[in-house]
This record gives C-alpha cells, structure tokens and sequence, in this order.
C-alpha cells in the first residue's frame, strides 16, 4: 500500500525541515502551504529524495481547502503521518487571525484527519513555549480555547480573556495552549484505531519566523540568556524531534506535549 505524510507550513522554517526529514519515509509527500512559491521551491528541492512530493497551496484557515488536502492525501493512499507545523507569530497578525490559523486551522485539521486514522497513523501538531511562558490561570479561558469551531469563538475569547482588545502576544499563547489541549483531548480518538496525537513547543528557532520575533521584542533577547543552552534552537532540531514522535520508535507515546526549548522554561520556573 502507498504510503502519504502530510507536512503543513512546509515551505519554510520547521515545516520545510520536517519535510527534509520525512521525505525518505513515506511514498507519497503532500507540502502544503499557503506561499505558492514556498511549497514549490521545496518541492522541486526534494525532487529526487525519495518520496513523490506534492506542492499544494492550503490556507489552514479555509476549511474546504484543508478538507480537500486531506482527502487529495487519503487519494493517494495509506495517511501515515502528519506534520502540521504551519503557524503564524504575534508580529505577524492580529489576535483574531493568529487564534484562526493557530487554534482554529489546528482544530479543522485534526477533525479531517481523524476519518483517515488507523493503526500507526501519527499526527503532531505545533504549540509553543509560549503557552508555557505567558498564560494566566483562567478556567473560563480554557473552556472557551477547548472548543475552538464554536459559533461566537472569537467573541468569547475576548469575553473570557477579559480584553476588549486583544494583545496578539497572548493571544499566540492562548492559541499554542489551546493546541496542547486540543492534543491531549484527542488522543482517545485516535488511539481507538491505533493511531497517535500529539504536540511540540519549540523554544526560539533560528527560522524567518524566530529571527522576526527575536528582533522586534527585546524580551526574546532576555530569554535566550537565561536558557541553559544559551542559543536558539535550529530547524533540524525540532525536525529530529517531529521525526521520532512520528516514527515507530514513538509507539507508546501519545497525548502529550513535547517542549523542546534548550531548557529556557525550566530557567524561568514555570514548570515548577
Ligand atoms: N520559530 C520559532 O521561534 C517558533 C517558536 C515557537 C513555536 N513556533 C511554531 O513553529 C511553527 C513553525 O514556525 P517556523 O519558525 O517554521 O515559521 P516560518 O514562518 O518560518 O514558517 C511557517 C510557515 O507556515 C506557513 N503558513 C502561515 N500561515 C499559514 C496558513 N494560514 N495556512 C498555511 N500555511 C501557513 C507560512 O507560509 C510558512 O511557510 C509555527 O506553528 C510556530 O508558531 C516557532
């Protein structure tokens, strides 16, 4: 039987890394993205790798585009593996289009994936070290962040985080939050068919993403002296971890989250 991985995001930073990684694993590799010209650059790097891969443009916002992803995917053959690593920072937009493509882009495709499920089938979606760093306790916040295709979403987040509006920084680590629990909420569903669910939080990687955040906030600056490994993380490391939560040697884990941030969480205490 043929087999198909998604990597969402993959024409850039992490996702285009995860696909470096996984292009020798799978059969048939869909790298989806919403930069027509990312997808296609990589695409044609990787020509000759091993698996067949496939450029298509998806917006993760849009939930017919991420329906017909998945569905051209399941065209193709057998779903073993799914990298959803598209994502978008809070220099990037506004609170409303960072919780979408974040949270809400996470919560369609996760619920398009699930049909396809089977025994050894693995999905990792992509959260943050900000979730970790930089959410108050707020029971009303996570029950709202718990149901994220909800009628009236936005309005309520902004009703249960209390800000009329919206910091894009917290909403980032609503949204990464809410992609942890999401993970954690799923796993039953999936293990019912054998399959896997779970998260990664990256720390500060060095990709066009991590190199905008570091330059504009000058706390990202603070941080990375704090960490014990003192430097960012690269691309190809977040891409061994994806790799191994994919893979078979990952067997037993589901519904967690990995953090993978040179330790800058630890430093801080908030795991305490
Ligand atoms: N780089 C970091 O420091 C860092 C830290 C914590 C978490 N993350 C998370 O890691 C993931 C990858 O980040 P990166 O550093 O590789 O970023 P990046 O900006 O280099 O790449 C992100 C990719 O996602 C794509 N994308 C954005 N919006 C999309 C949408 N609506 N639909 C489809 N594709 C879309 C972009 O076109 C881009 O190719 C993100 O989810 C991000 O939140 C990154």
């Amino acid at each position: 039987m043929t087999s198909v991985a998604i990597v969402t995001g993959a024409g850039s930073g992490i996702g285009a890394a995860c696909a470096e990684r996984l292009a020798n694993t799978v059969d048939v590799l869909l790298l989806a993205d919403v930069s027509e010209a990312g997808v296609t650059a990589k695409a044609t790097a990787l020509a000759g790798q091993g698996a067949a891969c496939e450029p298509v443009v998806v917006d993760v916002t849009e939930a017919n585009a991420v329906r017909d992803l998945v569905t051209r995917a399941s065209s193709r053959g057998t779903l073993r593996s799914v990298a959803h690593v598209a994502g978008i920072s809070p220099t990037m937009g506004g609170w409303r289009r960072i919780l979408d493509v974040d949270l809400v882009g996470t919560a369609r495709l996760v619920d398009a994936v699930l049909p396809l499920a089977e025994a050894d089938t693995a999905i990792v979606c992509f959260a943050s070290m900000a979730a970790y760093l930089n959410v108050q306790t707020n029971p009303a916040a996570d029950a709202v962040i718990d149901d994220p295709l909800a009628d009236g979403f936005f309005e309520a987040y902004t009703a249960a985080v209390g800000e009329p509006a919206p910091d894009p920084g917290i909403a980032y680590a609503w949204a990464k939050r809410g992609v942890q629990r999401l993970v954690r909420r799923h796993a039953a569903a999936f293990g019912a068919v054998g399959a896997r669910i779970c998260s990664v939080s990256p720390g500060t990687i060095d990709t066009p993403m991590g190199r905008q955040e570091y330059e504009q906030q000058p706390m990202m600056k603070v941080l990375e002296d704090m960490t014990p490994l003192h430097r960012m993380g690269r691309a190809d490391e977040l891409a061994a971890v994806v790799s191994f939560l994919l893979s078979d040697d990952a067997s037993f884990v589901t519904g967690v989250d990995v953090l993978a941030d040179g330790g800058a969480c630890a430093a801080v205490g908030v795991l305490d």
